[in-house]
Formats: C-alpha cells, structure tokens, sequence
C-alpha cells in the first residue's frame, strides 16, 4: 500500500510508538475481519503531540513567510494527486465505501489543498476609515494549535476541509481520526512528512474518542477544536472545553429534506434523490434521508425508488462495479437496522430492502439492502432522527406551504435540496428553508469555494470556501496616533 505504515503514531515529524494505548486490528467492515493493525494514542500521546504542535507554532510555522506555508501546501496537494488510488483503497478497507466513490471523492481533494494555499498569503485585514487623528487598521494571526477530531465516514474529506484552511491561516494541528477507519490519516502523514513541513505542524494521533480526543479538547495548549461527529459529542466537547475557552466549530450532520414538486423535471429529480439516498451507504451528513414529494407525483417517485433499489449492486467494496458496500461497523448496522424496526413500528410502508444482506460473499460483513419507506409522515422517528444508514423516507405533502413546513419541522438544518421547474417558486422556497446549504434541481454538489456548515442543531461555523478560513483566525486592530498627543486627563 504505497509503503504506508499504520503502526506508529505521527508526532513531532517522527513515527513513534504509542505510549498509552497500543496497536490495534483495523476491521474490514465488508468481512468483519482484521486488515491490518494501527496505532493508538492514549493521554500521553496527545500531551505530546500537542507540545509539538505548539513549539512548532511558536518556532518555525510563526516565522515562515505565508507564500512559503503555501508553497508548502501545494506541494502537498500535488503528492496528494499522486495518491488518490492508496488513499482510496486505504479509506475503503477501513469504511467500506465503494471504492469507485471514495476514488472519486478523493480525486476531488487536492484541489482543496489547492484552493486553501492559495489563500494563504492573501489573509490581509483592512483599514479603518477615521478622522486623521489615528490610523487605524486590522490584521489577522492564527488561532494556534488546533485539535481535528474527524467522524469514519469521510476521513479524507473531513481532514481536508479542517487541515487546509488551518495550516493557510498559519496554524498547527493535531489530528485524532475516528477509532474505526484511523489508517488513512496515517497515510496522509506521510504525505505531509514527505511534502517537507517542519516537525509538529502535523501530528496524526489515532485514539479512542473518549480518552484521545477528551485529552485533545481539554488540553490547554489546544486553542481550537474543529469538529464533524454527533451532536451528543460536540456537547460533551464543549463542556469539556470550557475551563480553558476553548473555541469550537461543529459539523454535526442532518437530516436533509430533498423536496420535489409536481413541476419539477421528474427523471432528473428521481436520479438525484435515489442516488443521494444510498450514497456512501447512507452514511453521510447531507444526504437527502427525507424525500418530500409532492402528492400528484409520490405514487411515480416511489414506484421509481422502489426499482432503483434492485438496480444497486452492493457487494464487496473493493470491486469496482460495487454501487454500494457494507455499513462501516457494527454499532452503525445495529443503528440502521434499530430504526427499520422503529419505521415498521410507527406505521410506516417499507416499500424495499430494511434487511441485512445475510447470504453469500457478504454474509459476514455489515451489509444492509437498499431501503425505502412510503406512507411517512413528517413527526415520525425515522423522519425526524438520524439514521446514517441506506434508508429513505418518502413522505407526501400538497403545495408550498406544507413543503416548507415538513422541511423545517426537524431540530436539524445542514442541506435541502429542491427540484422545480418555476423559478419564483424555486426561490421562495429556498430562501425559507433553514438549512446552511440548498441546491435547486441539483444535490450534492459540494465544492472547496462554496461555504459548508450548518443551522440548528447541525452545527456551528462554515467549512470551505474563503469563509471556511475564519475559524482559524483572530483578528487584531491596531490603532496607531498621527499626533503623539495625550492630554494629562487631570490637569483641569
Ligand atoms: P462520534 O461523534 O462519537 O465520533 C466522531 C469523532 O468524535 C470520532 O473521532 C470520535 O473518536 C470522536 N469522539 C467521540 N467521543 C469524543 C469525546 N468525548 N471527546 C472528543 N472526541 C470524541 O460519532 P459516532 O458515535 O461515531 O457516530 C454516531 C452517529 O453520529 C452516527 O450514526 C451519525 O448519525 C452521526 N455522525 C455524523 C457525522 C457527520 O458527518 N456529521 C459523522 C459521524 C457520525
Ligand atoms: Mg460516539
């Protein structure tokens, strides 16, 4: 695998066993089997990578030229390009996503790199118009060592979006990745290692959430915790980082509506939402999990969901004909499979799959079909909760109002998207929803420029874009007198 090694922890640019924890099985989730066995970092390990961070920040990172951080960058970004295929195969043994989507999601994130170094050298602050007493003007600094704490669905893409813009503004980080798919944040050390930065400014510490990243947010040398989990955890994050006013940007996922009105252009509309339905096995944060489709066409959108459903190959990850591979471990397939249960329950028609796939090649792995329910109405569980697995809920509405209402009616807002072909309608609607992001007869697309984030309980702070930068950014204002001149304030 491109000569990666997984069993030594990244600190302070040397590969170093863990003090604390130890060398773990990393589980294939399409066996349910071992594939190789990384390091994980306990307390000590994260005391230590955070002192590395810091020394780096206050030494070489602080004093290089920004046009040299992104010279830095780009390289980076450039061996990443070479390493889309080990990185892919990498992610996939550890999450099980279909090799030819984590290829394609990974082809995607050297132009992020890209994009974020090219901001580097441009994080000018601006001047203040005043009277010609002062001038005034603000300049921005970075906010220090970050701590990156990235969910087991998207490793690569979570480091990306957190590690480019911190290291643009001039930070350092370290990065603690989920327990279940810790390897190729090792892999991406490498990268960093062989693209030249100066030791501690990336430091990859795989850890259990609970010890690792608990020791990363209470740290007091951390100044900031950029995180994409579950909402739970970003409460306990916060907590935890109160003592030491630790800031916090949060990606904490959704429960995205994908609303299609009867005079939207139907084919393309059902193309978006069945793909984005089984996507990554369900198993990302801006999916479309509830299909809102308006009643003069549900009985046709349905009927199409329920035949896409046989045309999804899942299968082995790794085959490149796989449309869909397994669940990424077991507590996520016993979550999935929990809420197929809480659909039939409430009432809801399982119109397709809600079974683990138990035959064959795959019965060992964490395989659950293709699964769609109809009938769904918007205060029911499946409706209103995160499932994280394949499962679409497909529930009527009549005319705008409703839509809009059943869009809004979750505790979440990450994304929406809406397909219509009335561009006024289009619009309305758009601008009612609560959510970070809505796409208009498009879904999905997401993009290192375009700001990603949400509302509610979906998180705080922008990813990407020229906004995903501030997070990792102070501003200071310097106020500078043209005069010299300060009355003694007591002489009358
Ligand atoms: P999680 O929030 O526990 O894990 C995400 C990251 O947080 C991992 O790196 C984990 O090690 C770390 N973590 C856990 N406890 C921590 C603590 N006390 N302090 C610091 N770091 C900690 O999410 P989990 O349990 O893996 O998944 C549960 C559900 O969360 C999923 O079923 C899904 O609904 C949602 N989720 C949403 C994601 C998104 O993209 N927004 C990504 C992953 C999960
Ligand atoms: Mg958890």
């Amino acid at each position: 695998m491109s000569g990666f090694r997984f069993d030594r922890l990244f600190i302070g640019g040397e590969w170093v066993a863990p003090l604390d924890g130890g060398v773990r099985p990393s589980i294939d989730p399409s066996t349910g089997a071992p594939w190789g066995d990384v390091a994980f970092g306990g307390v000590r390990d994260i005391d230590r990578a955070v002192a590395a961070a810091r020394d780096a920040f206050e030494g070489p990172w602080r004093r290089m030229p920004p046009w040299e951080r992104a010279a830095l960058l780009r390289r980076f970004a450039d061996l990443y390009a070479t390493q889309v295929d080990a990185l892919a195969e990498v992610e996939t043994r550890d999450n099980g996503r279909a090799i030819r989507e984590s290829r394609g999601d990974i082809s995607l994130h050297a132009q992020y790199y890209h994009w974020f170094a090219s901001l580097a050298d441009k994080l000018g602050g601006r001047t203040i118009p005043m009277d010609n007493s002062v001038h005034a003007f603000t300049t921005r600094h970075p906010v220090g060592v970050v701590g990156a704490i990235t969910p087991w669905n998207v490793p690569m893409m979570a480091a990306a979006w957190k590690l480019g813009p911190a290291l643009a503004a001039g930070c350092t980080v370290v990065l603690k990745p989920a327990e279940q798919t810790p390897a190729s944040s090792l892999a991406l050390a490498r990268l960093f290692e062989e693209a030249g930065f100066p030791p501690g400014v990336v430091n990859v510490v795989p850890g259990d959430g609970p010890v690792a990243g608990a020791a990363l947010v209470a740290h007091p040398d951390v100044a900031k915790i950029s995180f994409t989990g579950e909402g739970a955890t970003a409460k306990t994050i916060l907590k935890a980082g109160a003592d030491t006013l630790t800031r916090c940007t949060f990606e904490l996922g959704g429960k995205a509506p994908h609303i299609i009105f009867a005079d939207a252009d139907i084919e393309n509309a059902i193309n978006a939402a069945t793909g984005s339905a089984w996507a990554l096995c369900g198993q990302s944060c801006a999916l479309g999990s509830r299909v809102l489709v308006e009643r003069s066409v549900y009985d046709r959108v349905v009927d199409a969901f329920k035949e896409r459903a046989g045309q999804v190959r899942v299968g082995m990850p790794l085959d490149p004909a796989t449309h869909m591979g397994p669940q990424a471990h077991q507590q996520q397939l016993d979550k999935t499979l929990s809420y197929v249960a809480i659909g039939k329950a409430e009432g809801a028609e399982l119109v397709s799959g809600g079974q683990r796939i138990g035959g064959g090649d795959l019965a060992a792995g964490y395989f659950v079909e293709p699964t769609v329910f109809a009938s769904v109405s918007a205060g029911m569980r499946i409706a209103q909760e995160e499932i994280f697995g394949p499962v679409a809920a497909i529930i009527p509405f009549e005319g705008e109002e409703e839509a809009v209402a059943i869009a809004n009616s979750t505790p979440y807002g990450l994304a929406a998207g809406l397909w219509s072909g009335d561009t006024g309608r289009a619009h309305r609607v758009a601008a009612r929803i609560e959510a970070g992001m809505v796409w208009v007869n498009t879904y999905r697309y997401i993009r290192w420029s375009t700001p990603y984030g949400g509302v509610k309980a979906s998180g705080w702070g922008r990813e990407n874009g020229i906004e995903g930068l501030d997070p990792f950014l102070e501003t200071k204002t310097t106020i500078v007198s043209t005069t010299g001149q300060f009355p003694n304030p007591f002489q009358s």
